[in-house]
Protein backbone atom coordinates (compact mmCIF):
# COMPACT_ATOMS: atom_id res chain seq x y z
CA UNK A 1 0.00 0.00 0.00
CA UNK A 2 1.43 3.53 -0.61
CA UNK A 3 1.12 6.61 1.54
CA UNK A 4 1.26 10.14 0.90
CA UNK A 5 2.46 11.10 4.67
CA UNK A 6 3.68 8.45 5.89
CA UNK A 7 6.79 5.83 4.91
CA UNK A 8 6.16 2.22 6.28
CA UNK A 9 9.54 0.17 6.27
CA UNK A 10 9.12 -3.37 7.96
CA UNK A 11 12.32 -5.41 8.48
CA UNK A 12 13.56 -7.97 11.20
CA UNK A 13 9.88 -7.75 12.51
CA UNK A 14 9.94 -4.35 13.65
CA UNK A 15 7.39 -1.84 11.72
CA UNK A 16 8.82 1.44 11.48
CA UNK A 17 6.72 3.93 10.65
CA UNK A 18 8.06 7.68 9.78
CA UNK A 19 5.62 10.68 9.11
CA UNK A 20 6.66 12.37 6.50
CA UNK A 21 5.75 15.98 5.48
CA UNK A 22 9.54 17.10 6.22
CA UNK A 23 8.82 20.48 4.29
CA UNK A 24 5.49 21.17 6.99
CA UNK A 25 7.87 19.52 9.55
CA UNK A 26 5.49 16.12 9.99
CA UNK A 27 2.29 18.29 11.14
CA UNK A 28 -0.72 16.07 11.29
CA UNK A 29 -2.94 17.25 8.35
CA UNK A 30 -6.19 14.75 7.77
CA UNK A 31 -4.55 12.85 4.87
CA UNK A 32 -1.98 12.13 7.77
CA UNK A 33 -4.69 10.60 10.21
CA UNK A 34 -6.78 8.90 7.49
CA UNK A 35 -3.15 6.97 6.46
CA UNK A 36 -1.95 6.35 10.54
CA UNK A 37 -5.47 4.95 10.98
CA UNK A 38 -5.78 2.27 8.14
CA UNK A 39 -2.37 1.69 8.10
CA UNK A 40 -2.48 0.43 12.51
CA UNK A 41 -4.87 -1.78 11.22
CA UNK A 42 -2.82 -3.75 8.52
CA UNK A 43 0.01 -3.90 11.09
CA UNK A 44 -1.79 -5.15 13.56
CA UNK A 45 -2.75 -8.03 11.76
CA UNK A 46 0.41 -8.86 9.78
CA UNK A 47 2.22 -11.53 11.94
CA UNK A 48 5.77 -10.45 10.04
CA UNK A 49 5.36 -6.93 12.33
CA UNK A 50 5.67 -7.58 15.99
CA UNK A 51 6.98 -4.11 17.45
CA UNK A 52 6.17 -0.90 16.08
CA UNK A 53 8.36 2.16 15.93
CA UNK A 54 7.55 5.83 14.86
CA UNK A 55 9.32 8.45 14.02
CA UNK A 56 9.76 11.61 11.94
CA UNK A 57 11.57 12.54 8.65
CA UNK A 58 14.02 15.48 8.60
CA UNK A 59 14.86 17.54 11.75
CA UNK A 60 11.37 17.15 12.84
CA UNK A 61 9.39 14.61 14.76
CA UNK A 62 5.95 16.03 14.50
CA UNK A 63 5.01 19.61 14.66
CA UNK A 64 1.55 18.92 16.33
CA UNK A 65 -1.85 19.45 14.18
CA UNK A 66 -1.34 21.09 11.05
CA UNK A 67 -2.46 24.31 12.20
CA UNK A 68 -3.94 25.41 8.76
CA UNK A 69 -5.31 22.21 7.13
CA UNK A 70 -6.62 20.37 10.10
CA UNK A 71 -7.89 23.76 11.96
CA UNK A 72 -8.21 26.76 10.00
CA UNK A 73 -9.22 24.84 6.60
CA UNK A 74 -12.30 22.76 8.43
CA UNK A 75 -13.38 25.43 10.67
CA UNK A 76 -16.52 25.85 8.63
CA UNK A 77 -17.13 22.05 7.29
CA UNK A 78 -18.27 20.43 10.01
CA UNK A 79 -18.89 17.11 8.68
CA UNK A 80 -15.01 17.09 7.45
CA UNK A 81 -14.00 18.45 10.87
CA UNK A 82 -15.62 15.32 12.59
CA UNK A 83 -14.38 12.82 10.14
CA UNK A 84 -10.46 14.54 11.08
CA UNK A 85 -10.95 13.90 14.38
CA UNK A 86 -12.33 10.76 14.92
CA UNK A 87 -9.48 9.66 12.53
CA UNK A 88 -6.83 11.63 14.78
CA UNK A 89 -8.01 9.19 17.22
CA UNK A 90 -5.21 6.88 16.60
CA UNK A 91 -2.97 8.64 18.64
CA UNK A 92 -4.94 8.15 21.61
CA UNK A 93 -6.76 4.88 22.20
CA UNK A 94 -5.87 3.31 19.00
CA UNK A 95 -2.05 3.35 19.70
CA UNK A 96 -2.12 3.08 23.40
CA UNK A 97 -3.99 -0.39 23.26
CA UNK A 98 -2.09 -1.61 19.67
CA UNK A 99 -1.61 -4.79 20.83
CA UNK A 100 2.24 -4.91 20.27
CA UNK A 101 5.28 -2.72 21.20
CA UNK A 102 5.25 0.52 20.44
CA UNK A 103 8.55 3.29 20.81
CA UNK A 104 8.52 6.68 20.05
CA UNK A 105 11.86 8.17 18.64
CA UNK A 106 11.48 11.77 19.07
CA UNK A 107 13.90 13.04 16.59
CA UNK A 108 13.31 16.27 16.64
CA UNK A 109 10.74 19.28 17.34
CA UNK A 110 7.65 17.51 19.07
CA UNK A 111 4.63 20.02 19.67
CA UNK A 112 1.14 19.91 21.00
CA UNK A 113 -0.85 16.89 19.86
CA UNK A 114 2.73 15.41 19.24
CA UNK A 115 3.02 14.60 23.07
CA UNK A 116 -0.30 12.47 22.40
CA UNK A 117 1.55 10.16 20.04
CA UNK A 118 4.98 10.25 22.83
CA UNK A 119 2.57 9.36 26.29
CA UNK A 120 0.46 6.61 24.28
CA UNK A 121 3.39 4.71 23.16
CA UNK A 122 4.33 2.34 25.48
CA UNK A 123 8.42 3.73 25.30
CA UNK A 124 9.82 6.80 24.00
CA UNK A 125 13.55 7.38 23.41
CA UNK A 126 14.59 10.98 22.40
CA UNK A 127 17.02 12.67 21.21
CA UNK A 128 18.69 14.59 23.90
CA UNK A 129 18.26 17.59 21.03
CA UNK A 130 15.00 17.36 20.48
CA UNK A 131 12.85 20.13 21.06
CA UNK A 132 9.52 19.73 22.80
CA UNK A 133 6.76 22.44 23.40
CA UNK A 134 3.41 22.93 24.39
CA UNK A 135 2.41 26.03 22.07
CA UNK A 136 -1.10 26.17 22.19
CA UNK A 137 -1.53 28.65 24.85
CA UNK A 138 1.15 30.95 22.25
CA UNK A 139 -1.69 30.76 19.94
CA UNK A 140 -4.99 31.02 21.87
CA UNK A 141 -5.68 27.54 22.72
CA UNK A 142 -5.57 25.27 25.36
CA UNK A 143 -3.99 21.98 24.86
CA UNK A 144 -6.73 19.78 24.03
CA UNK A 145 -7.78 16.42 22.14
CA UNK A 146 -5.75 14.17 24.64
CA UNK A 147 -2.96 16.27 25.18
CA UNK A 148 -3.04 18.03 28.47
CA UNK A 149 -4.00 14.14 29.40
CA UNK A 150 -0.73 12.74 27.92
CA UNK A 151 1.27 15.55 30.51
CA UNK A 152 -1.47 14.74 33.59
CA UNK A 153 -0.39 11.17 33.22
CA UNK A 154 3.36 12.11 32.76
CA UNK A 155 4.33 15.20 34.23
CA UNK A 156 4.36 16.39 38.07
CA UNK A 157 1.50 19.19 38.44
CA UNK A 158 4.39 21.68 39.13
CA UNK A 159 5.75 20.91 35.98
CA UNK A 160 2.49 19.80 33.50
CA UNK A 161 1.16 23.65 34.13
CA UNK A 162 4.68 25.46 33.83
CA UNK A 163 4.45 23.91 30.38
CA UNK A 164 0.98 24.10 29.61
CA UNK A 165 0.84 28.05 30.66
CA UNK A 166 4.17 29.41 29.40
CA UNK A 167 4.46 27.88 26.47
CA UNK A 168 8.34 27.45 26.77
CA UNK A 169 10.26 24.50 25.31
CA UNK A 170 12.07 21.92 26.82
CA UNK A 171 14.78 19.85 25.40
CA UNK A 172 14.81 15.73 25.03
CA UNK A 173 17.50 15.24 28.36
CA UNK A 174 14.69 17.60 30.52
CA UNK A 175 11.95 15.41 28.86
CA UNK A 176 13.89 12.43 29.94
CA UNK A 177 14.57 13.75 33.76
CA UNK A 178 10.62 14.62 33.48
CA UNK A 179 9.78 10.96 32.42
CA UNK A 180 7.77 12.11 29.51
CA UNK A 181 10.03 9.83 27.34
CA UNK A 182 11.85 7.23 28.97
CA UNK A 183 15.18 8.28 28.12
CA UNK A 184 17.27 9.98 26.07
CA UNK A 185 20.79 9.76 23.75
CA UNK A 186 22.36 11.97 21.29
CA UNK A 187 20.48 12.12 17.79
CA UNK A 188 23.36 11.11 16.35
CA UNK A 189 22.60 7.80 18.06
CA UNK A 190 19.38 7.35 18.34
CA UNK A 191 17.76 5.09 15.78
CA UNK A 192 20.46 2.77 16.65
CA UNK A 193 19.39 2.53 19.99
CA UNK A 194 15.20 2.20 18.97
CA UNK A 195 16.67 -0.45 16.22
CA UNK A 196 18.39 -2.20 19.23
CA UNK A 197 15.72 -1.78 21.70
CA UNK A 198 13.18 -3.33 19.27
CA UNK A 199 14.87 -5.86 18.13
CA UNK A 200 14.73 -6.96 21.90
CA UNK A 201 11.68 -6.67 22.29
CA UNK A 202 11.00 -8.54 18.72
CA UNK A 203 12.58 -11.63 20.00
CA UNK A 204 10.55 -11.90 23.14
CA UNK A 205 6.80 -14.17 22.68
CA UNK A 206 4.37 -11.54 21.11
CA UNK A 207 1.19 -13.38 23.02
CA UNK A 208 2.80 -12.57 26.35
CA UNK A 209 3.59 -9.36 25.45
CA UNK A 210 0.52 -8.37 24.18
CA UNK A 211 -0.79 -10.07 27.45
CA UNK A 212 1.80 -8.28 29.88
CA UNK A 213 0.72 -4.78 28.05
CA UNK A 214 -3.37 -5.49 28.54
CA UNK A 215 -2.90 -6.13 31.82
CA UNK A 216 -1.01 -3.15 32.47
CA UNK A 217 -3.10 -0.89 30.78
CA UNK A 218 -6.54 -2.22 32.04
CA UNK A 219 -5.85 -2.65 35.13
CA UNK A 220 -5.18 1.14 35.79
CA UNK A 221 -9.00 1.71 35.81
CA UNK A 222 -10.06 -0.67 37.94
CA UNK A 223 -9.77 -0.64 41.98
CA UNK A 224 -7.60 -2.93 43.74
CA UNK A 225 -9.56 -6.56 44.44
CA UNK A 226 -11.59 -6.07 41.19
CA UNK A 227 -7.96 -5.90 39.28
CA UNK A 228 -6.42 -8.79 41.87
CA UNK A 229 -9.18 -11.14 40.57
CA UNK A 230 -8.96 -10.03 37.01
CA UNK A 231 -4.98 -10.11 36.45
CA UNK A 232 -5.82 -14.05 37.77
CA UNK A 233 -8.14 -14.52 35.05
CA UNK A 234 -5.73 -12.32 32.79
CA UNK A 235 -3.51 -14.65 33.59
CA UNK A 236 -5.47 -17.77 33.14
CA UNK A 237 -5.75 -16.43 29.77
CA UNK A 238 -2.20 -16.36 28.58
CA UNK A 239 -1.42 -19.68 29.83
CA UNK A 240 -4.77 -20.94 27.52
CA UNK A 241 -3.45 -18.73 24.29
CA UNK A 242 0.15 -19.12 24.72
CA UNK A 243 -0.37 -23.00 25.17
CA UNK A 244 1.75 -22.78 28.38
CA UNK A 245 4.76 -21.55 27.53
CA UNK A 246 6.03 -21.11 30.42
CA UNK A 247 6.63 -24.34 31.28
CA UNK A 248 8.86 -24.62 28.17
CA UNK A 249 10.28 -21.67 30.52
CA UNK A 250 10.51 -23.48 33.72
CA UNK A 251 12.26 -26.31 32.13
CA UNK A 252 15.08 -24.38 30.40
CA UNK A 253 15.57 -22.92 33.55
CA UNK A 254 15.51 -26.48 35.24
CA UNK A 255 18.02 -28.15 32.98
CA UNK A 256 20.25 -24.55 33.35
CA UNK A 257 19.73 -23.42 30.00
CA UNK A 258 19.37 -19.97 30.88
CA UNK A 259 18.64 -17.63 34.04
CA UNK A 260 15.71 -15.74 34.04
CA UNK A 261 16.53 -13.17 35.58
CA UNK A 262 19.23 -12.31 33.38
CA UNK A 263 17.49 -13.31 30.19
CA UNK A 264 14.83 -14.97 28.10
CA UNK A 265 13.47 -18.61 27.85
CA UNK A 266 13.44 -19.65 23.62
CA UNK A 267 9.66 -20.05 23.37
CA UNK A 268 9.74 -20.67 19.67
CA UNK A 269 10.96 -24.09 20.34
N1 LIG B 1 0.92 23.30 10.93
C1 LIG B 1 1.07 23.67 9.65
N2 LIG B 1 2.24 23.98 9.07
C2 LIG B 1 3.33 23.87 9.84
C3 LIG B 1 3.27 23.49 11.19
C4 LIG B 1 2.00 23.18 11.73
N3 LIG B 1 1.84 22.75 12.99
N4 LIG B 1 4.51 23.52 11.70
C5 LIG B 1 5.34 23.90 10.69
N5 LIG B 1 4.61 24.13 9.58
C6 LIG B 1 5.12 24.56 8.28
C7 LIG B 1 5.44 26.04 8.23
O1 LIG B 1 4.26 26.80 8.02
C8 LIG B 1 6.39 26.08 7.07
O2 LIG B 1 5.63 25.99 5.89
P1 LIG B 1 6.01 26.91 4.60
O3 LIG B 1 7.41 26.51 4.25
O4 LIG B 1 5.00 26.52 3.59
O5 LIG B 1 5.90 28.32 5.09
C9 LIG B 1 7.15 24.76 7.22
O6 LIG B 1 6.34 23.92 8.02
C10 LIG B 1 8.50 24.92 7.90
O7 LIG B 1 8.27 25.57 9.14
P2 LIG B 1 9.19 26.75 9.67
O8 LIG B 1 8.40 27.49 10.70
O9 LIG B 1 9.73 27.53 8.53
O10 LIG B 1 10.38 25.90 10.34
P3 LIG B 1 11.32 26.35 11.53
O11 LIG B 1 12.42 25.32 11.55
O12 LIG B 1 11.71 27.76 11.45
O13 LIG B 1 10.43 26.16 12.87
C11 LIG B 1 8.81 25.02 14.22
C12 LIG B 1 9.95 24.88 13.21
C13 LIG B 1 9.34 25.60 15.56
C14 LIG B 1 8.26 23.61 14.45
C15 LIG B 1 7.72 25.98 13.69
O14 LIG B 1 7.37 25.56 12.36
C16 LIG B 1 6.47 26.01 14.51
O15 LIG B 1 6.40 26.74 15.50
N6 LIG B 1 5.44 25.21 14.11
C17 LIG B 1 4.20 25.16 14.81
C18 LIG B 1 4.30 24.24 16.03
C19 LIG B 1 2.98 24.23 16.75
O16 LIG B 1 2.67 25.14 17.48
N7 LIG B 1 2.15 23.19 16.49
C20 LIG B 1 0.78 23.13 16.93
C21 LIG B 1 0.71 22.53 18.26
S1 LIG B 1 -0.94 22.63 18.89
C22 LIG B 1 -1.70 21.26 18.37
O17 LIG B 1 -1.15 20.35 17.81
C23 LIG B 1 -3.16 21.10 18.71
Amino acid sequence: MSYRTIQVAIEDNIATITLNRPEKKNAMNPTMHHEMSSVLDELEYDEAVRVLVITGAGDSFCAGQDLKEYFYDLQDKPADRARARREAEWRANRLRLFPKPTIAAVNGWCFGGAFTIVASCDIAVAAEEAVFGLSEVNFGKLPGGHVTRAVTDHLHPKDALFYILTGRTFDGKKAAEMKFVTYAVPKARLMEEVKTLAGELAKKNPVVLRSAKEAYRYNLAMDYEVAGAWLTAKSNELNYLSGDTWKNGVEQFKRGEFRPGLGNYEWER
